[in-house]
Parts: C-alpha cells; structure tokens; sequence
C-alpha cells in the first residue's frame, strides 16, 4: 500500500442539477490510499494520517488532485496531423485524414503512434478515453497492446466506413468485413483486463444501411459493447445524410433505426441538434461527447450545452478533445474552450461544472463511474495532481487574488481553489500537469519533479 497527500477535488453529484457546493468534495489537506491499483480508503489527513503512519506518502502541497481527465471522443490516428490548415468537416477528412489513417495499415506503425498517443493523454492527464481507429483490424490491435501495457481503462473499436466516395476506396471496408472484424476484436479485447470495445461506426455519412444493420446485430448480440459514433457535426454533412437516408426522420433517427441508440452510445458533437433530438437523446440515456476545440477548429458551430444539459432533457454529456480535429490534447484548454462557446451563447461554465464534465461527468457519460470518476475506495486510483502555480502569470493571478477574510478558514480556501480552478481552465494545459497516476502506478511526472 502506499498513500498520496495533498488538496483532492472530486465530485459526488452533478453540480448541472444541484448547488455546486453540495455536488462537489474538496478536502484541503486529504490522504488517498492506494492498494494495488485501487482505492482502498480517502479521507482528511487529520483523520486518516495516524492510521496510515507507516506507508510511503507521494505528497503534494500547494496542488491540486483531481481524478483523472476522461477524454469521451478522440482520434488516436489523427495524432500527427493534428493542427491541419484551412478546411471544413468533409474537405479535411479527404485531404489530411484518410492518406493519415492510410498508414495505420502497418501494424509497427499504429503501434507507435499508439505509444506517442498514450504518452501524450497522459502529461495532459487523461486516464480513460472513448478513441476511434481505422478501418485496419491491426490497429485496433496495436492500439489495445499498447494500453494493455500501461495498465489503463481505454474504449476503442474497428472504425467502419463502407459508403463508396466517402474515403479512398484503400480505406473502406465492407458490412461484412466490419461485422467479422468486430466479432473479432471483441472476442479478443473486450473486458481484458481494463480494455473495453465500443462498436464503432464512424458516422452515417461514411456507413450504408448494411453497415449500420451489422452495427445494430453487433450490439443486440453484445449488449456489454459501447457504442460511439459522429453525429450532427456539420451543415453539409448533415444535409448528405438527409439525402442518403431519406427514410429517416432527421441524423439520430438513422441511428435509432439501425438500434443502436440507448446507454452506452456515444454522439460525438451533437451540434445542430432539434429540441426533439435532445428529448430522444435524453429518454434513450444516450451520451454526447462536447468538442469544442473540435467545433471551433473545424468551424462546425456551437454545442448547445445548457439545453444538453437542461432539466427538461437532461442528456449525459461527457467532454472531447477530438484530435486531430480538436488542436489540443489538454482538457483544461478545451474546457477553456466550452466556457468561450458558453460565452458565445450568453451562457456560463463555471470551473467547478467544467471539472465536473471532465471527470465524474465524462465517466458516466461512458458509463465507467462505478470504476473511474472519483475517489470513492474502491474505484480505480487514476488521478491528476495539477499545479495551479505553473506559469508566471497564472501564479500572478492566484497571489493577486483577494479573499474575504472574515471568512472560515476553511471557506477562504474553497474560494482560493475554486479562483484557481478557474485560471487552471482558462489559462492552463499540460504545464499545469505535474504527476499522472494510473491503476495506482506513476506514468506521468513533470520532468524536474524529481520522483
Ligand atoms: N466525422 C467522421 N469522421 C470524423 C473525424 O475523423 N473527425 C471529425 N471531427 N468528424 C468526423
Ligand atoms: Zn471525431
């Protein structure tokens, strides 16, 4: 066994639906125990420190310990194209995307960037992430060694894509390669060990009905499966979808006919969305995965996020960095941008319901909360510790800030953590990031840290 000290932030409800001080736990001198990969007891130190005398204490004053970031949609192919210039949705995917994913027909390939990508999730302090791959079953494969090696809870599946035009004919599959694929894979990789496989269409534009069928068997004969797809991304997108599908009544009805819509399916940017979509996203218990680096980069629009998250039609919702379309991997830039898409809207996104979204709320939206998401003993010891202080003028700000002191003690330093929790999500990334735990084991430290 061994412990971790310092501030810990987590979450035991939804501060969408609650007040935020009662949905959040924040402990400013905590203890974390770790037995093994898991959580075995969390508390103050006051209270827990004379128990646990006697084990090895990684401690963390003046940080802040978060459970680990839960990245719900993101290309792991797209690594090295990230930040491609100049083009909308469909333009992009036939000019940078496909001739990348091409190369992940070789396995040694994928394999390395699998590696780069884990490497790169993990100084940003992401543990658990919703991730698409290509068309190949081998890099589905070598994507699933390599977190198998790390010891880390990843979703992933065989990226369909079997509609004529839509990609280099190089790149398609078939329905019925991607039906065989899947069954593959899943018997292979499913639930061994902290690996999961998401059913993985990826999206109506690029499947045809056939494909989408297979999808819809792969789920009813694999009820245990995610399922993650795109959705409602882009005006012209959008408008081919309508023409393909002229059956369906609008984007999600394409996928409720194929069956597949219920908990455990993700849409990955939701953008233009009915209010009538948001209902039925809402009575299936569907997810959406908010990508708003993504949404700006590619200029595909604004994510409604307080109807997504309105008590009318609550939907879960869970945050994306989708690179390569998103140009960042840290979720605290891509958070900084869901509060300037909020803005955009007369809307507000405090820090404490952004931190939420990327940790218990991304963890539910996945459907993972009885594992990852807080600190809860029992859970899986995945966790963050973030510097507040990282760079110049995020320690300006925190110094500068002024507290009321007539104030608690104990209130002037929710009120401290929470000033710097706002400047974490709106002026941080991976500098903030300084040691990154994983099934209770040390992947990540901020090289100078000296551990
Ligand atoms: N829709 C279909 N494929 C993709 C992709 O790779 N990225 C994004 N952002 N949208 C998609
Ligand atoms: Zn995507």
């Amino acid at each position: 066994m061994r412990a971790i000290r310092g501030p810990f932030l987590d979450f035991s409800a939804d501060p969408f639906y609650r007040d935020e001080e009662e949905a959040v736990r924040f402990i400013s001198d905590g203890l974390l125990v770790i037995d093994g990969e898991k959580i075995a007891d969390f508390g103050t130190f006051g209270e827990l420190g004379g128990k646990y005398a006697a084990l090895e204490i990684d401690h963390y004053p003046d940080r802040l310990i978060l459970p680990g970031f839960v990245d719900t949609h993101v290309h792991y192919p797209q690594t090295e194209m990230i930040a491609s210039y100049g083009e909308q949705l469909l333009e992009w995917l036939e000019k940078y995307t496909f001739p990348t994913e091409l190369k992940f027909r070789d396995k040694a390939y994928a394999r390395r960037i699998a590696d780069t990508f884990l490497d790169l999730l993990l100084a940003n302090g992401t543990t658990t992430a919703q991730v698409f791959t290509t068309t190949f079953p081998q890099s589905v494969d070598a994507f699933f060694e390599a977190c198998t090696g790390r010891n880390i809870c990843m979703i992933a599946g065989l990226t369909g894509i079997d509609r004529p035009g839509q990609a280099p004919p190089d790149y398609l599959d078939t329905a019925d390669s991607f039906y065989a694929g899947s069954k593959d894979l899943i018997a292979r990789w499913h639930r061994k060990g902290r690996n999961r496989y998401a059913i993985t269409p990826r999206f109506a534009l690029g499947s045809t009905r056939e494909q989408l069928d297979c999808c819809g068997r792969l789920k009813a004969e694999h009820p245990d499966a995610w399922v993650n797809t795109h959705m409602s991304e882009n005006d012209k997108e959008i408008a081919l979808v309508a023409q393909h599908f002229p059956e369906a009544s609008d984007y999600l009805n394409v996928y409720e006919r194929a069956g597949i819509v219920g908990p455990k399916f993700t849409a990955g940017h939701s953008i233009h969305l009915s209010n009538d979509m948001f209902a039925r996203m809402s009575r299936a218990n569907a997810s959406i995965s908010f990508c708003p680096a993504s949404n700006l980069f590619l200029g595909s629009g604004l994510f409604m996020l307080h109807k997504a998250k309105s008590a009318e039609t609550p939907v879960l919702v869970g945050v994306g960095t989708d690179v390569g379309g998103g140009n960042t991997f840290s979720m605290l830039r891509t958070l900084n941008d869901a509060y300037e898409v909020a803005a955009m809207q007369a809307q507000k996104l405090s820090a404490l319901k952004g931190l939420y979204l990327a940790t218990l709320g991304g963890a539910r939206a996945l459907h993972l909360d009885h594992e990852i998401g807080s600190f809860d003993p029992g859970k899986f010891a995945d966790l963050v510790v973030l510097d507040p202080r990282a760079t110049r003028i995020m320690r300006l700000r925190s110094e500068s800030a002024r507290m009321n002191g007539q104030a608690s003690p104990e209130a002037q330093a929710f009120d401290r953590m929470q000033h710097d929790a706002f400047g974490m999500m709106s002026l941080g990334d991976d500098r903030c990031v300084e040691a990154t735990y994983v099934s209770g084991a040390l992947l990540h430290a901020r090289p100078g840290i000296g551990r």
